[in-house]
């Protein structure tokens, strides 16, 4: 949500932060900013409504800004509609102060109020010139200098944010702070790097430092320097980055959403590979959790958003089946608010591409809290939820950068599929030649998206039929609704073409009413146990006008007879299918977006990573 950059170094500053702004634009798009430091002179800031290339084009030749300490800004609305008065950087009445924002300040009405008392004034809605005018007022008030500025303004603002500032008494020098949004620094040489996500510095360098929540950083050519919120000086170390830079480009495809849907294969396979042998047993060890810790686990309360608590869905069958543990899914925003009781021995798994959800973060705190274990399945690693949780299971999915997840979400469903596999050997409920036969079955995932993907034309042509739908519905039962849930999500996301993901024995209970005279349902059924059932459901759509979609595993030839088009997959355990049934719904949101002409990698009203409630 939003996109940070700042650099400070030997080198001009705007090439960097606008080369850094546009690797970081899927996290906000409506507008965007640079602001840069020529020695004592003024700041020059550039802000323009709209995408990197408006702001690119209004700046023109980019050597017209002169400066090697900068700091840049791509914006997703909270406060203020997107204009280029609401856009990053802000600057405090005279200028002493510059900064920009990532995040919410919950209490910035009583902020602005506070300091309307004291003679500012206010020329934009947002809530980031209530904090830079904050800092500007605490930096004049009490005269200690800009860490003790900004830590008063930390500790008096509610919210989570990362902040990154310039002050005019301090040429050549770049402090930020963060609590709660995501923000790292890196190093190459005497250069600095400030950025709210790695890509966007991933060209300069791949060693960086994670600020923690209530800790700041002073930054300038040649020294980079840390403090927690008593501005006593902390001592970080460096890490390596081991995502190249040519993983977060598109690499010969039109779209990202299209390359990290090919990189799916890959990305699995690693997934896999990061926890098992050559002899198809598990080692969770990485993860950090032991024999006696499964053992432990009485109940497993899985939490997430959007696709991750679709991989929610899928965990909750797939655990229940193999392990027999209870298993409670959870939408991260409902679970934060509601006083709802924790067993004790709960095992709390909380999933996230970002490792940054807000409502995933705070729901994890709330498990800590009730004093339950905290497994996360995350992909950033050092992210915020990666750092708090008890243990960790890396997703090797590499950077997603299209908003639809695709890869994330694939590396989470085998993530979910190897713990589950392990607790069951663990435990009792498998035995270790079981066990192995499902980790050699899993193994096979990778080969059988590949076949999938290479007859991905087919779905082209049939989603193209569809570019002008005004509703579609998807209809499953068991692990089908869930893969449902998350192919209606691809579609609505992606192409703003309305559907509906329904437990297939639900429909007749109201939403049949809608179905009419070519409407598009996709009947999935993988599921030996439940198919006939399904198919019958789809009958049901059918004789009401419903055009039949139906999605099924080789071998069911007879839903050639029941639906208008038929998607076959591979065939697999039944417990991985969606691995494979999800493959097809990716591509059909892609084309049905690509012919409608949306921008698919940047659909609109969304952001990557989402670190406000
Ligand atoms: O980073 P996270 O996995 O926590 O993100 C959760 C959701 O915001 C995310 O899955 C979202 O639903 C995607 N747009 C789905 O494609």
């Amino acid at each position: 949500m939003c996109g940070i950059v700042g650099y400070v170094g030997k080198d001009q500053a705007a090439p960097i932060l606008l080369e850094g702004l546009t690797k970081l634009e899927y996290r906000g798009y409506d507008s965007a900013g640079i602001a840069v430091r020529d020695g004592k002179n003024a700041p020059v800031t550039v802000k323009e409504k709209g995408r990197i290339a408006d702001l690119k084009d209004k700046i023109g030749p980019v050597e017209s800004i002169v400066g090697t300490c900068g700091i840049g800004h791509t914006r997703w609305a909270t406060h203020g509609a997107p204009s280029e008065t609401n856009a990053h950087p802000h600057h405090s009445d005279d200028d002493a102060v510059i900064g920009v924002h990532n995040g919410i300040i919950e209490n910035y009405e009583e902020i602005r109020d506070k300091l309307k008392r004291n003679g500012y004034r206010f020329y934009s809605q947002t809530d980031t010139e209530c904090i830079i005018k904050l800092v500007d007022y605490y930096y004049k008030k009490y005269g200690e200098g800009p860490l003790r500025a900004i830590s008063r303004a930390i500790l008096r603002v509610r919210g989570s944010y990362a902040l990154c500032l310039m002050f005019a008494d301090y040429p050549g020098e770049i402090f930020c702070a963060r609590n709660g949004s995501p923000m790292i620094i890196g190093k190459n040489g005497k250069d600095a790097f400030i950025a709210s996500d790695v890509p966007a510095i991933l060209n300069h360098t791949r060693k960086v430092y994670y600020i923690d929540n209530m800790e700041m950083a002073r930054l300038k050519e040649g020294s980079i320097e840390f403090y927690n919120i008593d501005c006593e000086p902390l001592v970080k170390t460096l890490t390596e980055i081991t995502w190249d830079a040519e993983a977060a480009e598109r690499g010969g495809f039109e779209h990202f959403m299209m390359k990290e849907i090919h990189e799916q294969p890959k990305a699995v396979e690693d997934t896999i590979h990061s926890v098992t042998d050559d002899k198809d047993k598990i080692d969770l060890s990485s993860t950090g959790l032991t024999a006696e810790d499964i053992k432990a686990i009485d109940n497993i309360l899985i939490i997430g958003c959007g696709s991750a608590y679709h991989v929610g869905m899928v965990a909750q069958y797939v655990f229940e089946d193999m392990t027999g543990i209870p298993v409670r899914v959870e939408v991260a925003s409902e679970f934060r608010y509601r006083r709802s009781p924790i067993a004790p021995n709960t095992l709390a798994i909380i999933i996230s591409q970002s490792g940054e959800t807000a409502d995933s973060l705070e729901a994890l705190r709330k498990c800590k809290a009730a004093g339950v274990k905290t497994l996360a399945i995350v992909n950033v690693i050092g992210s915020s939820i990666a750092r708090e949780a008890d243990y960790v299971f890396y997703t090797l999915a590499g950077p997603e950068i299209a908003v639809a997840t695709t890869k994330a979400y694939s590396t989470q469903l085998v993530a979910n599929d190897l713990l589950a596999i392990e607790f069951a050997r663990v435990r009792g409920n498998l035995t270790k030649k079981q066990a192995a036969a499902l980790v050699k079955e899993l193994k096979t995932l990778p080969d059988k998206i590949q076949r999938i993907l290479d007859d991905k034309e087919r779905i082209q042509w049939f989603a193209s039929k569809f570019a002008n739908a005004n509703d579609i519905f998807f209809i499953g039962r068991g692990l089908d609704f869930a893969t449902c849930m998350e192919g209606s999500l691809k579609m609505k996301e992606t192409s703003y073409v309305h559907s509906e993901a329904y437990a297939a024995g639900e429909l007749k209970h109201g939403t049949i009413s809608l179905i009419e005279d070519g409407i598009l349902v996709i009947g999935v059924c993988t599921q030996s146990e439940v198919i006939e059932k399904t198919i019958s459901n789809m009958v049901e759509v059918k004789s009401r006008g419903g055009y039949l979609m139906g999605l099924t595993t080789a071998g069911n030839y007879n839903m050639e007879d029941i639906a208008n088009f038929c998607v076959f997959i591979p065939k697999t355990d039944e417990h991985f299918t969606t691995s494979l049934a999800v493959i097809p719904l990716q591509l059909m949101g892609y084309y049905v977006s690509l012919a409608r002409g949306v921008d698919v990698d940047k659909p609109r009203n969304l952001a990557k990573s989402v670190t406000v409630e």
